[in-house]
């Protein structure tokens, strides 16, 4: 189990990254976590805000060096997980990273379907927390645009999209197995919004990480089943037509009891509008 990835280090930084799709061929994807357990396939058409995050000098070509998920949130603008770029997932500082990209608008990675944009800078969440996993994301900006439908809404605080029992879809190409078996084509599974309290009993603090609920979301079924997993991590989660969560970790994929655990959107809206969500919580004064 990969638990080691969002131990590293990360920092806020600036990356000026050029496209050099250099494909190295044979490297297995040391990809992070992977996608979507007990799902189904999907176009990339009925979910096309979900974007790969892509190195193919880091990851070789033959998942176009996809080894994250992330999301659509504005034409060039993308959010994803804090832990996609720690160093012990690039094996390398990202912003040492020359060809970082996003490819959009296709469902077979190894097709020519779709866009790949180069990631122009890197915001990491400098309140992002190694030890429980808190605060999860980070924001890239790219150097081209995706088209305005590519685009999803975020969920804000307050959403009635986080309540529990809400359905909702995640999306990627991670691992359909939890043993590592990476998908060339995007899949997606339905889970639903689970109370906190599931997922602080299940996480109370550990090597995964503890689950905090004003910064995460609990999500899956009570039974196990329909879960991300390696690899989708940074991707969508979805209800309501809006952004609620981004796939961040758990303990294995799909068991019973281990819900996902997810980044709660609405700390991404915080962090991008601070004066929008301060205006939406209820007034200290008041
Ligand atoms: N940390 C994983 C990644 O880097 C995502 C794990 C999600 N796990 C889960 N059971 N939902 O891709």
């Amino acid at each position: 189990m990969r638990r080691s990835i969002a131990r590293a280090l990360i920092r806020p930084l600036a990356l000026a990254a050029t496209v050099t799709a250099i494909p190295l061929g044979s490297t297995p994807p040391a990809v992070a976590d992977s996608v979507v357990v007990g799902g189904f396939p999907i176009d990339v058409s009925e979910a096309p805000w979900t974007v790969a995050l892509a190195s193919r000098d880091l990851f070789g070509g033959t998942r176009a060096g996809q080894f994250c998920g992330a999301v659509a949130i504005g034409r060039s603008t993308v959010v994803t997980a804090a832990h996609c770029l720690a160093e012990e997932v690039l094996g390398a500082p990202p912003d040492g990273l020359r060809d970082l990209k996003v490819i959009a608008g296709r469902t077979d990675l190894l097709s020519g379907q779709g866009q790949e944009i180069a990631v122009r800078e890197i915001r990491v969440n400098p309140a992002y927390d190694v030890t429980t996993n808190s605060g999860d994301f980070a924001v890239l900006g790219l150097a081209g645009s995706l088209p305005q439908s590519a685009v999803v809404a975020m969920a804000g605080p307050g959403d009635p999209a986080y309540a529990p029992g809400t359905e909702a879809v995640v999306s990627g190409w991670g691992d359909t197995t939890g043993a590592g078996r990476y998908a060339r084509r995007l899949r997606a599974a339905r889970v639903r919004v689970l109370p906190d309290d599931l997922c602080a009993r299940a996480y109370p603090g550990g090597p995964d990480g503890t689950y905090r609920a004003r910064t995460m979301l609990c999500a899956g079924e009570p039974a196990g089943g329909p879960d991300g997993c390696q690899g989708d991590s940074g991707g969508p989660l979805v209800a309501e037509g809006r952004l609620i969560g981004l796939v961040s970790w758990g303990s294995g994929c799909g068991r019973p009891g281990l819900p996902g655990v997810y980044t709660r959107v609405s700390e991404v809206v915080r962090a991008l509008h601070p004066a929008t969500s301060a205006r939406a919580r209820p007034s200290t004064h008041a």
